[in-house]
């Protein structure tokens, strides 16, 4: 990839057209889990902006846990083997689980910690994605509530870095 700096990057999704898409995410949850309560399991980092803004559209009681996992690749790529890096605080036997990524690229991070955190027994068991890249898939992976399917391009911002930097661009952006 060419050098990234704010002048290079285009626009994918707008912050607008992001927040939007979580109103309509957060009033499916609100439905399918009507008199009950959710449990957000973030995966950190770049899933923190978009956990945040799910979380306060979601009108039942939400409680928010936080694990961090490495997928031994380098930056681009995803290489299947998954290290627990963080670990989440509490048990989750018997909740409604709703794990919150970022991104859904081969989906080999999120199969192998969906199956591990469906061994801890969870009530229901969630996935909800601000994006999905389908063209890319290499494991199945069954999403719940996509925000967006997005061409296979490298995109960054609303939580998503490059080397670690531009989590913070309030949209979501590729460069060309
Ligand atoms: P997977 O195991 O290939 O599905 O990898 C998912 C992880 O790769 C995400 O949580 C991101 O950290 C990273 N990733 C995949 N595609 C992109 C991208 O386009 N931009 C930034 N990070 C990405
Ligand atoms: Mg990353």
């Amino acid at each position: 990839m060419k050098e990234v700096t704010k002048d290079t990057i285009k626009v994918l999704l707008s912050e607008e057209q992001i927040l939007k898409r979580l109103d309509e995410i957060a009033a499916q949850i609100n439905k399918e889990f009507e008199g009950e309560s959710v449990h957000l399991v973030c995966i950190l980092k770049g899933s923190v902006f978009i956990t945040c803004e799910l979380a306060r559209r979601i009108t039942l009681p939400v409680t928010m846990d936080f694990m961090s996992v490495s997928s031994y690749g380098n930056e681009t790529k995803s290489s299947g083997r998954v290290k627990i890096l963080k670990d989440l605080d509490e048990s989750i036997e018997g909740r409604n689980v709703i794990v919150v990524e970022d991104i859904i690229d081969s989906g080999r991070t999120l199969a192998h910690l969906l199956q591990l955190l469906s061994h801890r027994e969870p009530k229901k068991l969630k996935l909800c994605t601000l994006l999905d890249k389908p063209d890319r898939r290499e494991v199945e992976v069954n999403v719940d509530y996509i925000g967006f399917k997005i061409p296979d391009a490298f995109v960054i911002g609303y939580g998503l870095d490059y080397m670690q930097e531009f989590r913070n661009l309030p949209y979501v952006g590729y460069v060309e």
